[in-house]
């Protein structure tokens, strides 16, 4: 795992969004990993900004979110589908046709959860994976917990994640349950991206860079995979030795 301090969420934003660029020029219709939450926004505004220059085109990519609240469709407000058209892709050239998010309201979501993967697996699995991470040290909405998750599936948020999130759901409770890519999905991903910024996430960059790889913290999981890039700014990285 490969660990960059910056200076800033704008510094991390253009390295973060570099990257995507860089993939998207050299292999158009790649397949790319995305997150939601506060943290990729400057990323996805910099992606955007290069695409309203010339720099960059969605028009032969193919995205795969990492999770969805169970009970939301795609036109709510608060699901992240909605959030990935309103922060991402009604701004650029992206088919949406392309974008997939687990689907939070299928009829049978262990059925969906397959799919998910199958559709993964169809489109020759994902190029770069962006991630966010949890005060809890959670990816997508893997959770801490006793054993490392394999495939997508439906997990029960934990306490601090709905903590966290309900300052968003201003029309209705928060879901407690959510549809997430898997570690064994994630851990697939050709590359990782994962960036953090804000001291509320110190401590668990700590636990994911200089703990033992325990899915008590289940980022702490990338310290295994091969290439894996860590972006954080210097509040984030304040815990590290
Ligand atoms: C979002 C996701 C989550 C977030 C994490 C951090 O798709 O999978 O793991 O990345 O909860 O959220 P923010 O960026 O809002 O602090």
């Amino acid at each position: 795992m490969r660990v960059v301090i910056l200076e800033n969420a704008s510094d991390i934003a253009v390295q973060a969004g570099n990257i995507f660029v860089e993939l998207l020029t050299d292999k158009p219709n790649a397949v790319l990993g995305l997150a939601t939450g506060a943290t990729p926004v400057p990323t996805y505004k910099y992606l955007i900004d290069c695409y309203k220059q010339g720099k960059v085109s969605f028009k032969d990519a193919v995205s795969f979110n990492l999770d969805e609240y169970v009970g939301l469709d795609r036109n709510n407000v608060n699901s992240y589908y909605y959030f990935m058209m309103e922060n991402l892709f009604n701004h650029v050239d992206m088919r949406k046709d392309k974008v997939h998010v687990p689907n939070g309201v299928a009829e049978n979501l262990e059925e969906e959860c397959a799919r998910y993967d199958a559709m993964i697996e169809e489109h020759g699995g994902i190029d770069v994976q962006l991630l966010g991470i949890g005060t809890n040290g959670h990816i997508g909405f893997n959770e801490p917990s006793d054993a490392f998750s394999d495939g997508t599936y439906i997990t029960d948020l934990a306490q601090s994640t709905i903590e966290s999130n309900k300052i968003y759901f201003t029309n209705g409770d928060m879901p407690t349950k959510a549809i997430t890519m898997g570690i064994g999905s994630i851990m697939k991903a050709k590359k990782i991206i994962l960036i953090a910024t804000g001291i509320s996430k110190a401590k668990a960059i700590k636990a994911m860079i200089e703990g033992e790889v325990t899915p008590a913290c289940p980022a702490s999981i990338l310290q295994k995979h091969d290439d894996a890039v860590i972006f954080l700014d210097k509040d984030a990285a304040s815990l590290l030795a």
